[in-house]
């Protein structure tokens, strides 16, 4: 048998290694055991003394498996050191570097405001991909083959040649997630959908080719119009304060019956009529109305058994109410000197 136990000499080696600390102390480790006259190099010369073979082959297993233990603990040992050195040379009277923290969009702000208000008044959020198909968009909402709204001017469609051409486009309203969640779900339903659409406008103050909107749903057995008049109250009291009030003006789309558009008397003036509102006393803030039994049918919930109704309502109009924005623009030109004033 070799005088070389290396089992032995592994537990001892690890015994010293927790023992040794600091570099130099390693660096007396590494010399006993990896050195030129070291344990490692003399178990190495004495194989040459193994005459049995089988012996050979064991010793020369059992030392290859030390070696490289050794070496690699070393090394670890070395590094534990060296870093415990580099944060020794930290020179703690450095400036700081300035963290910059993120801030959320004012558009996001004011999402998330919305969804909160909604969510206290019992709806759940869903949502709808920004590429929808012609169907969702246009004609399960009812709206006919020639209606302006699906001109090229109008909307974004996606470009694609033969059959595929016009099927897909960026959706123009959050209407479609109305059909998406009414394919899926039966009544009693009570959704809104915040997201972003996209429309074929030349920007300008009040234009923007993609912008937002939430849009609501509510459908169950006996929902009327004074629902939608009283939740929809309800929001912008939330929003803006208890003393606003709306007001539901005729109006047509397709995909409701009777429709109205949504006004909020102007929060700048009270309504007593200013620059803000146009001298009328009143803002614009969306449509509305009682979805169409043709909506209906498309989707398999009876007009017979359920009544509902729906909205949409424009988030950027919100924001640049609350926050004094003029110009729409301004949301999506990622300005800092815009965006840090929200966070
Ligand atoms: N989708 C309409 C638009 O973008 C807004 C709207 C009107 C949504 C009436 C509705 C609704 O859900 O009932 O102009």
């Amino acid at each position: 048998m070799s005088r070389f136990d290396f089992v032995k000499l592994q537990k001892q080696l690890e015994i010293e290694s927790l023992a040794a600390g600091s570099a130099p102390e390693v660096e007396e480790l590494r010399v006993k055991y990896l050195g030129r006259k070291g344990i490692v190099a003399e178990a190495s010369k004495s194989i040459r003394g193994i005459t049995d073979a089988a012996e050979r082959r064991d010793f020369g297993k059992a030392f290859g498996k030390f070696k490289a233990f050794a070496t690699r603990l070393i090394e670890d040992k070395f590094k534990e050191f060296e870093r415990q050195q580099s944060h020794a040379d930290f020179d703690f009277t450095l400036p700081g570097r300035e963290v910059f923290s993120g801030g959320l969009h004012p558009l996001t702000i004011v999402e998330n405001e919305v969804v909160d208000v909604f969510r206290r008044m019992g709806f759940t959020v869903e949502t709808g991909p920004e590429v929808e198909s012609t169907y969702n968009n246009f004609d399960a909402l009812n709206t006919p083959p020639w209606h302006p709204a699906r001109d090229l001017t109008d909307t974004f469609y996606l470009e694609m040649s033969g059959q595929e051409r016009m099927k897909w486009l960026l959706r123009t309203e959050t209407s479609p997630v109305q059909i998406r969640v009414m394919q899926r779900q039966k009544p009693p339903i009570r959704i809104i959908a915040p997201g972003r659409v996209y429309r074929n406008d030349k920007p300008d103050a009040t234009h923007s080719p993609i912008f937002m909107q939430v849009e609501g749903l509510y459908v169950d057995k006996g929902v009327t119009f004074a629902d939608l008049k009283g939740t929809v109250l309800a929001f912008y009291r939330e929003m803006f304060g208890s003393d606003v009030k709306t007001r539901f003006r005729p109006h047509f789309f397709p995909f409701t019956e009777p429709s109205a558009e949504i006004d909020m008397t102007c929060i700048f003036c009270s309504g007593k009529g200013c620059r803000i509102c146009k001298k009328t006393g009143w803002l614009e803030m969306g449509g509305s109305g009682m979805v169409d039994p043709n909506v209906f049918e498309g989707v398999g919930i009876d007009p017979e058994v359920y009544t509902g109704w729906a909205f949409g309502l424009g988030i950027e109009r919100i924001a640049m109410l609350k926050y004094g924005i003029t110009d729409i623009r301004m949301f999506y030109e990622n300005d800092l000197r815009f965006l840090r004033q929200f966070s």
